[in-house]
């Protein structure tokens, strides 16, 4: 047990916070395009729920042409995208909130219409996704069968990631997290099913980690360990995931990223499995932050259908340092305040989380505008 709530401040990484109530990554599909850059309506959505002393984790942005996966996503390893952050990581800090950016490569869930060379995506395993994928010109269709990525294209990964770690530096980010989770890249590399590789990155467990270590690692060298985290998703199922037995795998992978002294291990709860595509609360699963916080010696961030006193009690049982939440940030842009005053959040609408424009974006008021109305 501690004695810690939601606003006993904390250090990440040497970076001192005022309270634990963290925004969640959430691909909301508002960059502009052609560009895929951020944009001031974005910085207008992100000053609005930054909080001083709070942690925003910014949304999944590509770190390379051939990470996209989904339309209207940001990306950060261009000079226009670069500028775009710049102005969110402006508009964030003069509330003196702290922003990190999440770095993203979607592997197999992707499409040629969203490759710059109309190609096939590129995964570990030529292992196609049940799953269905929206295209460049937002057709609905069944995701196609990845290109397996040959050995010796690996290291040109790991430059991207890096790349774009220098690139989010730049913008002014606070800190960086590496998006090993909900089924895309690096996840496919983590897991069995999706690793079918017999080269030194496929295999067995200490195989199929080598390729987050190594880009934990590279990452790390650019920024420094404490302004890196990392999310991980163990028995999760989005996006046609999931291993089998996930202890052995994610109990190694943290026990070594625990060596690196990263800034924060951001755990999603299983029960929320797959919230981005719909309404869940998965029954009779593990919580990851329980099981796995005795391997881990930092901060752990734990995400997943949490509202407010679940999440008290989450920081006083010491499973979690901090708490992100998702969608009851989209709806209550003063989210921390709320939760500190024990007031009433507003219901989220499903159906403008991925639509394009202000609707379901900007439009959510915060307490005292809802009262003054
Ligand atoms: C609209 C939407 C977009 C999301 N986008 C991301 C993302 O970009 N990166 C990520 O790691 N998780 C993403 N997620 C998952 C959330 O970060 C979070 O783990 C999940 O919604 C469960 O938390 P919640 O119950 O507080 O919403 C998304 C979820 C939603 C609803």
């Amino acid at each position: 047990m501690t004695n810690n709530t939601l606003f006993t401040p904390i250090s990440i990484g040497g970076m001192a916070l005022s309270h634990r109530v963290v925004m969640a990554p959430l691909t909301r599909m508002r960059a502009t395009v052609p560009g895929n850059s951020a944009n001031e309506m974005m910085a207008q959505y992100y000053a609005q729920r930054a909080s001083a002393g709070g942690l925003i984790i910014a949304e999944a942005s590509q770190v390379s042409p051939d990470g996209r996966g989904a339309p209207c996503t940001p990306g950060v390893h261009s000079p226009e995208q670069v500028a775009g952050w710049k102005r969110v990581t402006d508009a964030v800090h003069a509330k003196g909130g702290r922003i990190y950016l999440q770095l993203w490569h979607m592997g197999r869930l992707s499409h040629p219409s969203h490759q710059p060379d109309g190609g096939q995506p590129i995964a570990p395993s030529a292992v196609a996704a049940n799953a269905d994928i929206t295209t460049a010109d937002f057709k609905r269709v069944p995701c196609p069968t990845p290109r397996a990525l040959e050995t010796a294209e690996i290291p040109a990964v790991i430059g991207r990631y890096v790349h774009a770690a220098r690139c989010a530096m730049e913008a002014g980010f606070d800190g960086v997290e590496i998006h090993a989770a909900n089924g895309y890249l690096l996840e496919q590399f983590l897991q069995s099913r999706t690793n079918l590789r017999t080269d030194r990155y496929g295999g067995p467990i200490e195989n199929r980690c080598r390729l987050v270590l190594e880009i934990a690692r590279a990452i790390a060298e650019v920024w420094g360990a404490g302004r890196v985290g990392i999310r991980l998703s163990p028995y999760g199922i989005a996006n046609d995931s999931g291993e089998a037995e996930p202890m052995p795998l994610y109990s190694h992978l943290i026990g070594e990223l625990d060596k690196l002294g990263l800034a924060y291990l951001h755990l999603i709860e299983p029960r929320a499995s797959g919230a981005g595509q719909r309404e869940v609360d998965h029954k009779d699963v593990p919580s990851a932050a329980n099981l796995f916080r005795p391997m881990w010696h930092g901060v752990l961030i734990a995400a997943g259908n949490f509202k407010g006193g679940d999440a008290a009690a989450m920081l006083a049982a010491g499973d979690a340092d901090a708490i992100a939440f998702g969608r009851f940030f989209i709806s209550n842009p003063d989210l921390p305040e709320r939760l500190r005053r024990g007031a009433n959040l507003t219901p989220y609408n499903r159906a403008t989380f991925y639509t394009r424009g202000p609707e379901g974006y900007l439009d959510y008021p915060t307490m005292d505008a809802a009262a003054a109305e």
